[in-house]
This record gives C-alpha cells, sequence and structure tokens, in this order.
C-alpha cells in the first residue's frame, strides 16, 4: 500500500506520496506542490533531494557500499574489465561472449579521431592544462559526428555514446602528448583499451613501447573504480544540460567542466599536491593542526556520501601497492606521507566525529604518479573513466517518457521592485 506524508503550511494540510526504491531511502514527491500549495521546497546543494530516478548505480554511504546495476564495485574491479563494465552501466546486465565480443570490436573501431580534429589540437597554448583541452575537444566533437547528434533518435544516441567512449582515450592521450611536445600517437586495434590508452600516452617513435601486465590491469582497475557514482555533480551536470535536448558531446564538454573542481575529479591533483607539501612524516601532526584550525581542507579526505570508507579507495591503496612495487618505490615518502596520515585521520576525534574517511582520490594520485602521469593528467583520467557513467545517466535520461528540462526554483532575497533612477539623479 502507498504511503502518505503530511505537510501542513498554515492550517491547510497537503498529501504528499512516499515512493521507495528498490532499497535506499524512500522519497517524498513533491512534483505537485508547488501547483497545489503555492510553495517551493529549499534545498541548495542539493542534500536531501532525489534529481531523478535510476536504475543504474546505487550508493550506501553509511555502510560504504558501492553497486553498478546490482553489482558490487569490489567484485567488478577484481572480476571484470573496464569495458564489461561499460557495457553493464549502457545496457543494464552484464553481456554475453558474443555480445561482449560485438561490443569490444565496436568500441575499438571507433578509437581514431577525424584526421581534422588533430588540427584542433594545436590552437591551444603548449603549457594549457589538459583538463582545458579536454573541456575544448570533447565539445567540438559535435562539430566532427553530426552524424550521431540527433537526440531524439535511439540509435543515434548509441551510435554518441560507443563515440564518447571509444575517443577519450585517443583525445586524453592527444592532450598529455600535445602538453610534453611529442608526436600523437594513433591507437592500435589489436591491443586493449587499458593497453591502447597507456601506448597512445607513452609511445615515442624512438623507442619501442612495451605492455606491463601490472600497470594494464592497474589503469583498468582505475577505469572501473571512476566509471559511474549517481548524481554526483558532474552526472547532474550532463543531466541537467541534456535535458534541454543539447547534443551528448555538449553535454559531456559541460560534464568534464565541472568535475575539474578541486571539491570533485580536481581533488586527485590536490592530493598529491598536498602530500608533496607535507613531505615527511614528522610533519604531519602540524599539517593535521592546521585542517582543524579551518586553514585548509584534508584532500582526499570526506565525501558527500560516503559517512564510511569509500570502497573504491579500499581497492585503490592495494592497486597503489601494487604499482609501486613493480615500477615505483615502495618506500615512496609520499607513500609513507599518505599512510601516516591516513592512520592519523582514521583515529582523529575531529575526522571520527565528522565521518571523515579516505576517497578514491586519496590513493590514486600516487598510483598514476608511479605510472608516469603529471599531475595535470590526473583529473583527464578520471574523465575518460567516468564518460561512460555520464553518458548511461544521460541514456537513461532520454529513455524516461517524463523526461522534462531541469529548471530548479529559488529562495529570492533581492530587492522588490523599484523605478529605474537615470544616471544624474543618483546617489
Ligand atoms: N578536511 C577537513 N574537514 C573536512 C573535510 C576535509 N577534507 N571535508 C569535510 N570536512 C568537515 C567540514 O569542515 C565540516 O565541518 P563542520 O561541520 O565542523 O563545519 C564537516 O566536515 C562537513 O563538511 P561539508 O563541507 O558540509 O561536507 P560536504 O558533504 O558538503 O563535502 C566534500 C564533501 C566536498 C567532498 C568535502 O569532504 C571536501 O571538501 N573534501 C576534500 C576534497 C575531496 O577530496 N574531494 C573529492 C570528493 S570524491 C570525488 O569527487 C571522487
Amino acid at each position: 500500500m502507498a504511503e502518505n506524508a503530511t505537510l501542513t503550511i498554515g492550517n491547510t494540510s497537503y498529501d504528499l506520496q512516499v515512493i521507495k526504491g528498490t532499497t535506499g531511502p524512500d522519497v517524498i514527491d513533491v512534483r505537485k506542490l508547488y501547483d497545489e500549495s503555492g510553495v517551493f521546497t529549499f534545498d541548495p546543494g542539493f542534500t536531501s533531494t532525489a534529481s531523478c530516478e535510476s536504475k543504474i548505480t546505487y550508493i550506501d554511504g553509511d555502510a560504504g557500499v558501492l553497486l553498478h546495476r546490482g553489482y558490487p564495485i569490489e567484485q567488478l574491479a577484481y572480476n571484470s574489465s573496464f569495458l564489461e563494465v561499460c557495457y553493464l552501466l549502457l545496457n543494464g546486465e552484464l553481456p554475453t561472449a558474443a555480445e561482449f565480443a560485438d561490443f569490444d570490436k565496436t568500441i575499438t573501431y571507433h578509437t581514431m579521431l577525424h584526421a581534422q580534429f588533430d588540427r584542433f589540437f594545436s590552437g591551444f597554448r603548449s603549457d594549457a592544462h589538459p583538463m582545458a583541452i579536454m573541456t575544448g575537444a570533447v565539445g567540438a566533437l559535435s562539430a566532427f559526428y553530426h552524424d550521431s547528434i540527433n537526440v531524439d533518435d535511439p540509435e543515434q544516441r548509441k551510435i554518441s555514446a560507443h563515440r564518447l567512449i571509444a575517443k577519450m582515450p585517443t583525445i586524453a592521450a592527444r592532450a598529455y602528448k600535445y602538453s610534453v611536445g611529442q608526436p600523437f600517437v594513433t591507437p592500435r586495434n589489436d591491443l586493449s583499451y587499458a593497453e591502447n590508452f597507456l601506448r597512445m600516452a607513452f609511445s615515442v617513435p624512438a623507442e619501442d613501447w612495451r605492455p606491463n601486465p601490472v600497470l594494464t590491469r592497474a589503469m583498468d582497475r582505475i577505469f572501473i573504480l571512476h566509471a559511474d557514482h549517481e548524481q554526483n555533480a558532474s552526472t547532474s551536470t550532463v543531466r541537467l544540460a541534456g535535458s534541454s535536448g543539447a547534443n551528448p558531446f555538449a553535454c559531456i564538454a559541460a560534464g568534464i567542466a565541472c568535475l575539474w573542481g578541486p571539491s570533485h575529479g580536481g581533488a586527485n591533483e590536490e592530493a598529491l599536491m598536498m602530500l608533496r607539501e607535507i613531505g615527511t612524516v614528522d610533519r604531519i601532526p602540524e599539517y593535521v593542526q592546521g585542517v582543524k584550525d579551518r586553514k585548509y581542507r584534508l584532500m582526499g579526505f570526506g565525501h558527500r556520501v560516503y559517512k564510511n570508507y569509500d570502497p573504491r579507495a579500499k581497492v585503490m591503496q592495494e592497486t597503489c601497492h601494487e604499482v609501486l612495487k613493480e615500477v615505483g618505490d615502495p618506500d615512496d615518502p609520499l607513500l609513507k606521507v599518505a599512510m601516516e596520515l591516513e592512520k592519523i585521520a582514521l583515529n582523529d576525534e575531529y575526522f571520527v566525529e565528522r565521518k571523515l574517511y579516505p576517497n578514491v582520490d586519496f590513493y590514486s594520485g600516487i598510483t598514476l604518479k608511479a605510472m608516469g602521469f603529471p599531475t595535470t593528467m590526473f583529473t583527464a583520467l578520471f574523465a575518460l573513466a567516468r564518460t561512460v557513467g555520464w553518458i548511461s545517466q544521460w541514456k537513461e535520461m532520454f529513455e524516461d517518457p517524463r523526461r522534462k528540462i531541469g529548471r530548479p526554483r529559488q529562495l529570492y532575497n533581492g530587492p522588490l521592485q523599484r523605478d529605474y533612477v537615470a544616471i544624474d539623479k543618483r546617489g
């Protein structure tokens, strides 16, 4: 039986339907509230507002659980591959062997960019941040692939999703190559998704590039860990941009712009800079005191939804150790600082009280640095991996017949109506 909630304003009561999902908090349906009562709800930061209905990803922040289409992130990270997770997010089910072979081939055969697109990169200054290049380049895809921007055609939506997943590694690798002044590397169809990306990033004409299975696996796992995270800031940006009917490439460019911020995807870059700034274990207490004095935040710590250990951070920490054992220095001073900082913070009252745990960004920076990526590439890699989540959420929005343009309301606190005063009569 459907439950109702009652809202009383003055002498009038309004019945609001309570809707249950398969799991997670119930929601109070306020869609007709304004029509019936003339009031809005007020929730800046969306801390209590479900902006959409979704079947893709579920997070239980208190329990530290993350599920994609019902499958725990740990099981996917250890047993699946990024491309299989892409298929799952986009289509709702794990693929059969034949479906996977077909999907793998489709993505592989879409990795090349239009030859004219390469000229686009040279318009940027050589010291441009890769995220600036990514935002511009991904938005520009709509100027190159006109045949897949009709958002009302499911087939075109599918093709644009495949194009985005396939071309992001090529664009991200080019953004990196451009920033270091090295020639672009063409994708190769005989390599896996992660291998292909690593080769496009690190191969140079003067030296053969050899795959390293530990690094390939780490790259693939990092992509899986960042693939989707339900209605976070960048995903909500993609959905909001898409709600107006904007083309998918423009919507993903909007998501990339949002991801760039230090409170979101930019945190991995900031977390590594923080570890560098601390430098040595003996400086941690002084740094932690600065956090408590609210001079700065501990980057890579805290999350709007997780009030427990981020399950992605656990896998990331393990991957970090594997990578450092393979190519880095397991005694890397930054790793020592990270582990000690984590230990101190997890036991310190300030952090315990506020339920501040390491998030996925805390260990990803050290791992990516050991793999050879400069800090400026960290968020670009996040954008590459999150593209599948963004486009799956965007696709889901279009498949919902109740889709409406996103249009939040406001609590207006500005001046009341007043008359214009000519400039010579002011003040
Ligand atoms: N370091 C120190 N204190 C913190 C931190 C932190 N990283 N995060 C939150 N707090 C404190 C706040 O000062 C506040 O304390 P108060 O109640 O005494 O004022 C309390 O914890 C709650 O903080 P809010 O800002 O209200 O929490 P919110 O849910 O809005 O913020 C956020 C989440 C933005 C992620 C925050 O924890 C943060 O800034 N973390 C650092 C940046 C970061 O790592 N971002 C990555 C997020 S994960 C991702 O995008 C993949």
